[in-house]
């Protein structure tokens, strides 16, 4: 205890001198004292809207972009939050030679066509939609080249020219194009793909096809080891800082379109308000469950401001078209309640009023926008059923989703403690809007296969007083999760590939991120247990981490922490530390086997608590898992 104690003051001193002699700081755990996570400015609730490329690929002309964006407004869609209007992959003609500057395909825009042939600008189309009370979204590439020019050659909307002027992507141009995209043309919503920096390798063959400029793969999709991280994240980076910089109106979201590869499901909350989880999702059930899983297990990365992306709805198509009205309300309700964004990729001017209905469900919509911004935490998890918890902003209350991913009826029972409630529990419906009472230890139901039913749940807390952490992950900033190797995460639904055959032995897991930070489970995946004792609450985490907790209003922190029993370190000890605004509130010492112990702390006026767990002499590289049991904020 000494020595932790000597070493915490010894911390605290180096922090100080350091902050004095103006170096940056050296110990990467050092408290910050205050939130340095995303802040709520833009995207403080997921973004909603439309985007055309689920709806028609590269087959998006503006009448079809106005007629959709004339039903947001008629249907009452825009009135609920869908206000981008994003154009995706298509609407380029190429990039001028005389100076760089891109040029509209004014044949299927056309109120682009001003200034003469060598000119044109999407300014009359986003001043209508703004107009209109939307927003506009446009779309680019991070390389050189988007993916339409890999992957959809038979299109007539690919850029045209010479290879140079066929370099529509912000390669050699972030400033330029931001500067137009946003300051001239007025649009407020970005999204950047990632094919510019992962297929036009030299061995590509649609390189030498199409006379392309070859740019390295920085990107391997099947191989985290051979992705250059720092580079792609450098990449994205550049484009965050001039965005902040060059953005008239300050008013702009940044879509980070990297597929779940680089790792940045870890870091594209430091980057972007949104960032892709995974691959591109298809209208397959499989493959909605695959995207969905890439996101639902990731709610301590995303709160206000910034938001896991598991890619657009693909609502109204396939397995979720209006033939299949199960399906397609769970796909939604699913979304909703891991705080997706809510893109809509249908064909609006032709939507049946059964897919209205859907889209414009207030209640589930609402759970979807809460100010809160905690993303659903799994309260029940098997291959079939799982059951999601989201707490919303009035006190006592969650929403709570019951999801059969199966072919059979599944019995689904829904108890307070799953709720983190004690006592009778008010429900309604969000769907049917009937109301019931889950009173004494169990409400019991039938879930039809593929079939999810969506609660408002109403109660008493178990913390009257207070939230457990892992009730509220938008209150938390995962400023180190003491990943050190990138690992692919393989709790994801694999379904058979959509784009290929049965070949090559299987979908194996590609996305790093195992290992990361969990609410309610260890980083990998499972009950968080503390010499034999399980805490059905808390946060799981490796050590060599840092979280901030924002703790305006509460009075107490406390927690039972140690080293969690699935550890593979066994020999290292951790020292649990407790900061309010950068000040050494409590700390411990735990080692494995050792039962958890109390951590509490006062906080007289703190705003942020940072929760420090560090290997006090490491000697070993496997991970050290740490469990803050009953982690939590009393008032
Ligand atoms: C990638 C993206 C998709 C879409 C297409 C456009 O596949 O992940 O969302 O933008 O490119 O070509």
């Amino acid at each position: 205890m000494l020595k932790a104690t000597l070493l915490a003051f010894t911390l605290l001193a180096a922090t100080a001198l350091s902050a004095t002699a103006a170096q940056p700081a050296a110990d990467p755990l050092a408290p910050a004292g205050h939130w340095t996570g995303a802040r709520a400015g833009r995207a403080a609730t997921p973004p909603m809207g439309w985007n055309s490329w689920n709806a028609f690929r590269t087959d998006v002309d503006e009448a079809k972009v106005m007629g959709t964006a004339k039903v947001l407004v008629d249907s009452g869609l825009r009135d609920l939050g869908y206000v981008y209007v994003n154009i995706d992959d298509g609407w380029w003609l190429k990039r001028r030679t005389s100076d760089g500057r891109m040029q509209v395909r004014t044949a299927i825009f056309p109120s682009a066509k001003v200034g003469g042939s060598e000119t044109s600008s999407f300014r009359p189309f986003t001043d209508k939609l703004h107009r209109m009370g939307l927003k506009a979204g446009i779309y680019t590439d991070i390389g050189g080249n988007s993916c339409s020019q890999a992957y959809d050659l038979h299109s007539p909307n690919l850029p045209e020219g010479t290879t140079a002027e066929r370099q529509i992507g912000l390669r050699g141009h972030v400033q330029q194009d931001i500067k137009l995209y946003f300051a001239d043309w007025g649009f407020d919503y970005i999204k950047v793909d990632a094919c510019g920096i992962n297929v036009y390798g030299a061995d590509s063959p649609v390189v030498k096809q199409h006379k392309y400029n070859v740019y390295p793969s920085l990107i391997d999709q099947a191989s985290i080891n051979r992705t250059n991280i720092p580079a792609v994240r450098a990449l994205y980076q550049q484009v965050a800082d001039t965005l902040a910089a060059s953005n008239p109106d300050g008013d702009y979201v940044y879509s980070i379109c990297a597929w779940g590869a680089a790792d940045v499901r870890s870091w594209g909350k430091e980057v972007g308000n949104l960032w892709r989880t995974s691959g591109d999702i298809t209208p397959q059930w499989g493959r909605m469950l695959h995207t969905f899983d890439s996101a639902s297990t990731r709610a301590l990365y995303a709160g206000p401001g910034h938001w896991n992306d598991p890619d657009m709805l693909f609502v109204g198509h396939g397995d979720f078209d209006v033939h299949h009205l199960t399906e397609a309300r769970t796909h939604f309700s699913l979304w909703a309640m891991i705080n997706a964004p809510l893109i809509i990729g249908y064909d609006l001017r032709n939507a049946p009023p059964a897919l209205m209905s859907i889209w414009s469900n207030k209640d589930i919509v609402r759970v979807n926008q809460d100010r809160g911004g905690h993303q659903a935490v799994l309260a029940y998890d098997s291959d079939d059923v799982q059951i999601f918890v989201k707490t919303l902003s009035d006190s006592g209350t969650k929403a709570v989703l019951l999801s059969n991913r199966g072919l059979a009826p599944a019995e689904v029972s829904l108890t307070p403690a799953q709720l983190k409630m004690v006592g009778d529990v008010a429900l309604t419906d969000l769907w049917s809007k009937k109301t019931m009472t889950l009173a004494g230890d169990t409400l019991k139901f039938t879930v039809q296969p593929r079939e999810s039913r969506v609660f408002e749940a109403r109660g008493k807390r178990q913390l009257a007083d207070g939230m457990y952490l892992s009730e509220i992950p938008g209150a938390i900033n995962i400023a180190r999760d003491g990943v050190t190797m990138p690992v692919p995460d393989p709790v994801i639904h694999r379904m058979s590939n959509p784009w290929g055959a049965t070949i090559n032995g299987g979908e194996r897991p590609s996305y790093g991120g195992w290992g990361g930070a969990r609410a309610d489970a260890t980083p990998y995946d499972q009950a968080l247990t503390v010499d034999g004792k399980v805490f059905t609450s808390g946060i799981g985490i490796l050590a060599n981490s840092r979280m901030e907790v924002k703790a305006a209003g509460f009075s107490h922190f406390e927690a039972k922490v140690g080293v969690d029993d699935s550890t593979r370190n066994l020999k290292d000890k951790v020292v649990f530390q407790v900061f309010g605004d950068g000040h050494l509130l409590a700390q411990a010492t735990a080692a494995y086997g050792q039962a958890a112990q109390t951590l509490s702390a006062d906080l007289a006026n703190v705003k942020t608590v940072e929760l420090v767990a560090r290997s006090e002499a490491p000697t070993s590289d496997l991970p050290l898992v740490v469990t803050w049991g009953d982690a939590a904020l009393r008032e």
